[in-house]
């Protein structure tokens, strides 16, 4: 292994959804996209290149930001459907033996208790190869599904999760380690003197605890968080094992906000050692430079074809309905209660051009052979310092998941920059090994 190996994980833009339906390359099972089998071969593929772990992205609301109404993400299945992503999660670990799977589960959505429950048994259940995935919710079309007309403030949501994650940890922690005696003649199942009620009182959330099962293998199960907001830098400086963002879009500010995150973890008495920052990179590899950027201006072409859509989506992260403005004006200031990070990136520029560069989501281009993408990689991580990168493709299909884990991943190996084999069994050890 090469002195700064670096971690991959992959992110599953849009969830447990349809992919890539109206593709050249969707495969001829693209209508049954309910069930496991594309992931399955996702996540097969994934542990060959020996990855460490899978976000499954999730949101529980239909959007309706743009033009007031559902019609432009039904009509392209944009961020909908989405099937529940903690169900997926046992298939994936059954087709796996060393793949973390990490569900976003929000803290705007769940109690504390039942998120707590459901994360440990699916640690239990899978050996330790859990992450919890923490987000707060931003669009009030899912505060309206859970009682409520909007979502709270943005600082104040990360408040709540200040406060839920503790509590939540607190319940995983329950069990001390050696709770459960098995011990017949006693007899003894488990002993109730290292079993603790957590009496949590807070200002959002009441629970007794414990939970009602032991100690799962990892105990408190890695937490990824992506908060680009400063509000929500502090808060995954505070709880995250790995944070995933897109750094900016260079490798100036990919290294600046690694920087800063890690000096607040060390504010806050961490090793920032312990925490693994994975930038977002959307690589296009094939034989030749020359077929992979024709495929890259490919996918721009059919983003600028369909402007609704891209707008749309942009409406969806920040509540901002931009069918209202003029494609060629830059945008004027505005304010979100959504994703403020996505947005203040945004203003000043035109809607079209903003179309044009979302379509490849961040700013570094990783279009080429699979020597040259790696090769790029290595440079960035070698200038940034960084840990890692977060693969994604939101219409990835059966041949982006084997060019990236049989073309681009085998190279980045050959490198010695990424892990030809696991060394350990559970998530949380995998992320710590480098
Ligand atoms: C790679 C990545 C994955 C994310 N996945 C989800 C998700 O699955 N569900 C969700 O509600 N938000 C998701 N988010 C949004 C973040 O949780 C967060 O709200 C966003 O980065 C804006 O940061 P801020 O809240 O600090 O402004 C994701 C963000 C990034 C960068």
């Amino acid at each position: 292994m090469a002195k700064h190996p670096f971690h991959l994980a992959w992110f599953l833009s849009q969830g447990f959804g349809p992919k890539s339906w109206r593709s050249a390359w969707s495969g001829a099972d693209a209508g049954r996209w309910m069930m496991p089998d594309l992931f399955i071969d996702l996540a097969k593929g994934m542990e060959r290149a020996c990855m460490d772990y899978m976000i499954i992205e999730d949101s529980s609301m239909l959007p309706y930001t743009y033009q007031g109404s559902h019609d432009t993400y039904l009509k392209y299945a944009a961020s909908t459907p989405k099937l529940d992503p903690a169900v997926l999660v046992p298939y994936l670990a059954q087709a796996t033996k060393h793949l973390g799977l990490v569900p976003t589960l929000s803290t705007s959505e769940y109690p504390p208790f039942l998120l707590a429950r459901l994360v440990n048994t699916l640690d239990h259940v899978t050996e330790g190869r859990i992450g919890w995935n923490c987000v707060t919710s931003s669009n009030d079309g899912a505060a309206q599904n859970y009682g409520n007309d909007a979502q709270r403030p943005h600082d104040e949501r990360y408040d709540v999760a200040d406060e839920f994650a503790d509590l939540v940890t607190k319940l995983w922690e329950a069990w001390e380690h050696d709770a459960v005696v098995l011990d017949r003649d006693r007899p003894m199942f488990a002993d109730g003197s290292k079993v603790h009620p957590v009496f949590h009182e807070g200002k959002y959330f009441k629970c007794r605890g414990p939970l009602n099962a032991p100690r799962s293998p990892q105990g408190r199960v890695p937490i990824c968080q992506a908060g680009g907001s400063p509000r929500g830098q502090a808060f995954a400086s505070r709880w995250a094992d790995t944070i995933i963002t897109d750094g900016g879009g260079s490798v100036a500010s990919m290294k600046a906000y690694r920087e800063e995150v890690r000096q607040r973890a060390v504010a806050l008495g961490r090793d920032p050692d312990s925490i693994k920052v994975l930038f977002l990179a959307y690589p296009i590899v094939d034989t030749t430079m020359a077929a992979a950027r024709e495929r890259r201006l490919l996918e721009r072409q059919a983003a600028e074809a369909h402007m609704d859509m891209q707008l749309s989506g942009m409406s969806r992260l920040t509540g901002i309905d931009f069918s209202k403005f003029d494609l060629d004006m830059p945008l004027p200031e505005l304010t979100t209660n959504g994703h403020q990070s996505s947005l203040a990136k945004w203003i000043g520029k035109t809607p079209r051009s903003i179309v044009q560069s979302y379509a490849s989501k961040a700013g570094i281009d990783f279009t080429g052979t699979s020597d040259h993408v790696a090769g790029m990689m290595q440079d960035i991580m070698e200038e940034v310092g960084g840990d890692g990168f977060l693969l994604f493709n939101g219409y990835f299909d059966r041949r982006y998941i084997m060019e990236v884990c049989d073309g681009l991943v085998p190279e980045l190996q050959r490198r010695g920059l990424t892990r030809k084999a696991y060394a350990h069994k559970t998530l949380r050890e995998n992320l710590l090994e480098f």
